[in-house]
């Protein structure tokens, strides 16, 4: 049996659905982009039945990324087949990944019309035809193709294991064996994967995929566990983020197998320095924050702070440190670039955090780096990845901000003029608010005349100290659609403006509904 572990992304399909916020196909192309740096060995980039967006993102990201298989989810029916096929025309490796309920639960609750059988013994006979049918007619679309068995952490494993091998007979390159709900604990989700290899006479014929949810806060637990079992395919999202708790975090999977080479004897073809910048971009675009205590990616994941533990880490780094930060692409940060330095400098820093920028956009990034430096005597390498993450943007800018000025303090009424560029024209606005963030925003919306509400509205410090950039997250919501704005400054109004700003701009790059 191999010793490799592939790695499937589901971020953009898993990960985004539950989100609350739909991205952009451009921005499933940049996290696509990011995704095969990594050199995960698939990416599922969506459900192109689920909607006209979807869709066009599994074309787009099928024609541009190379290297990863394209992977498209669909249900065990004739009509999301065909959108997946269609949608993986361009893809040079596609994956269609289809299925259907495993559990009673599932196949009682969700196929309760009459044609699919009267009684639970019906419904399930007629559910395993679909499942066969679903898997040959994919795979004349592709030569290889997923079948998840959707529940199958609490399907009756006999049942589960005739599907399993039927599925087998009918194509299947891969059996996913999800935990939809999160419910098993490891060693039972273990005992179920090595069943299947044990139990299923045709099973070493397809690779066993495993796919956790964390309702119980066990999911990277759960895919270890089906790992050691004989599983050579894992499942899951970057920071972890999907359906109600989450899937499980690739990067925890990914930092375990590696870390703890010695006990499971197994390896991924990741590149790990990429983990770090990977859950940025994801945390970014879809307006989802780190907690900073998150395992490998956290803010503090590799600070040490108690007086015992920071001594014995000065004296030998290995007293507490089991990962080192560099293994993430984690690099240490200190003072790199002043006012003074110029265009060169700056470019060669950002390309060695991995940023190689087009001449325009390293002429945006350097005006926007002149501004911080100006007012922040230390530039961080955090601080110049939220600036290139707020200058770079994938999308037309219909409106730009050209002025702020607030009026506020401790018994005045909070007021805020501002001037936007609206495509050819300069727009001027004033309103005031309960703070100067809402009044802040109160202005811009008078400005742009829009009717987008504003859902949430997060902040936090890049860095250190008064004077850090101070990173704020917005989520809009205007007729149903939702998008993620952002926007750092050193000013806090400002970088609410600029959230502002960028959430409309994503709106206004929006197709109606
Ligand atoms: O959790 C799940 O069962 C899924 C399937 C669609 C693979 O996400
Ligand atoms: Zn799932």
């Amino acid at each position: 049996m191999s010793d490799k572990v592939a790695v499937f992304d589901t971020t953009l399909r898993d990960g985004e659905q539950a989100a609350g916020t739909r991205l952009g196909s451009r921005e499933k192309l940049m996290i696509a982009r990011q995704l095969a740096q990594l050199k995960v060995d698939v990416i599922e980039a969506g459900y192109p039945a689920s909607s006209p967006e979807d869709f066009e993102a599994v074309q787009l990201v099928s024609h541009e990324i190379q290297g990863p298989s394209i992977c498209a989810l669909s249900r065990a029916v004739p009509d999301d087949i065909n959108a997946c096929g269609k949608a993986l025309a361009k893809a040079k490796r596609p994956r269609i990944h289809t299925g259907i309920g495993a559990s009673d639960i599932h196949i009682a609750g969700k196929f309760q019309d009459e044609r699919y059988g009267r009684t639970l013994a019906e419904k399930k006979v007629k559910i395993l035809e679909m499942a066969v049918d679903a898997v040959k007619l994919a795979r004349q679309y592709a030569d290889d193709v997923e079948f998840y068995a959707e529940d199958a952490g609490r399907a009756d494993p006999a049942y589960l294991f005739e599907m399993v091998q039927a599925t087998i007979d009918a194509g299947a390159t891969v059996v996913n064996i999800p935990d939809t709900t999160g419910y098993t604990v490891p060693e039972q989700y273990g005992c179920l994967i090595r069943s299947i290899r044990e139990k299923v006479p045709n099973s070493a014929r397809a690779t066993i995929s495993v796919h956790c949810h964390d309702d119980l806060g066990m999911a990277v637990a759960n895919s270890l566990a089906g790992i050691l079992s004989g599983a050579r395919q894992v499942e899951g999202t970057i920071n972890g983020i999907g359906e109600r708790a989450g899937n499980a975090a690739l990067e925890e999977i990914i930092m375990a197998l590696r870390t703890r080479g010695d006990y499971f004897g197994l390896h991924t073809d990741i590149d790990t320095r990429e983990l770090f910048r990977t859950s940025r971009l994801v945390s970014d675009l879809l307006g989802i924050q780190v907690p900073p205590n998150k395992a490998v990616v956290g803010a503090n994941a590799f600070s040490h702070s108690s007086g015992i533990h920071v001594d014995g880490f000065l004296k030998e780094r290995e007293t507490y440190e089991i990962m080192r930060p560099d293994h993430v692409g984690i690099v240490e940060s200190r003072v790199v670039l002043t006012a003074r330095t110029g265009r060169h400098g700056l470019r060669d820093r950002l390309k060695k955090l991995g940023y190689t920028l087009s001449p325009p956009e390293l002429n945006q990034a350097y005006q926007r780096f002149l501004a911080v430096a100006d007012k922040k005597q230390e530039v961080f390498d955090e601080d110049l990845i939220a600036i290139l993450h707020d200058e770079i943007h994938p999308l037309p800018e219909i409106y730009q901000l050209e002025y702020l000025q607030i009026y506020s303090g401790t018994s005045a009424i909070p007021t805020a003029t501002v001037r936007l560029r609206v495509k050819d024209e300069t727009r001027v606005g004033a309103a005031i608010g309960d703070g100067p963030v809402d009044a802040t925003c109160k202005a811009i919306a008078q400005v742009t005349r829009t009717a987008a509400k504003l859902q949430r509205y997060d902040i936090r410090a890049v860095t250190s100290g008064t004077e850090a950039l101070g990173e704020v997250t917005v989520q809009l919501e205007e007729s149903g659609r939702k998008v993620v704005g952002r926007g750092a400054s050193t000013d806090v109004i400002e970088a609410s403006a600029r959230a502002f700003l960028d959430g409309l701009n994503k709106l206004a790059n929006l197709p109606a509904k």
